[in-house]
């Protein structure tokens, strides 16, 4: 296994410890790796009104976006599951994706960045990636614009 893109999976296993999941107690944790090999991680943000929920990819997009660090984005991790007892998810068997959303806000920094991102779909015994082009195959972004 590639000692990154694990090191990725484990960051976003921890960020799945800062979610806040009440209503659907499924605690979702991302980790964006950036071109200097720093880590940023979010995780899911849930609210009362169930459909003004932010999923992990996109809080921590944003955070890395804020911070000035969104073009430097080269690979996502995200990590998934049931709230365990010990907090954090239990990762299940099937590898977690982003959702249809998340999938367009990825897009987004992939045309900026011109990088096919791979996405490592954490599950119990390990990942697998992804790239965006699977994923979202044929999708509308920035460049579709120009
Ligand atoms: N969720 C994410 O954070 N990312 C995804 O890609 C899938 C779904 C969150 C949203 C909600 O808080 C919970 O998982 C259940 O859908």
């Amino acid at each position: 296994m590639n000692e990154v893109n694990e090191q990725l999976v484990q960051a976003a296993i921890a960020a799945t410890h800062n979610a806040y999941a009440p209503y659907s107690n499924f605690h979702v944790g991302a980790a964006l790796l950036l071109d200097n090999g720093k880590i940023v991680t979010g995780s899911n943000f849930e609210n009362a009104s169930y459909g003004m929920t932010l999923c992990a990819e996109t809080v921590a997009i944003a955070k890395a976006n804020s911070d000035g660090q969104m073009r430097r984005i080269v690979a996502i991790a995200v990590a998934g599951g049931p709230k365990s007892s010990e907090g954090g998810a239990v990762i299940g068997a099937e590898p977690i994706t982003p959702c249809g959303r998340c999938r367009q806000v990825i897009k987004e920094v992939a045309d900026e960045v011109a990088i096919d991102l791979p996405i490592h779909c954490a599950h119990a015994s390990g990942y697998e990636t992804h790239l965006l082009s699977e994923l979202l195959p044929h999708g509308f972004g920035p460049a579709s614009l120009r």
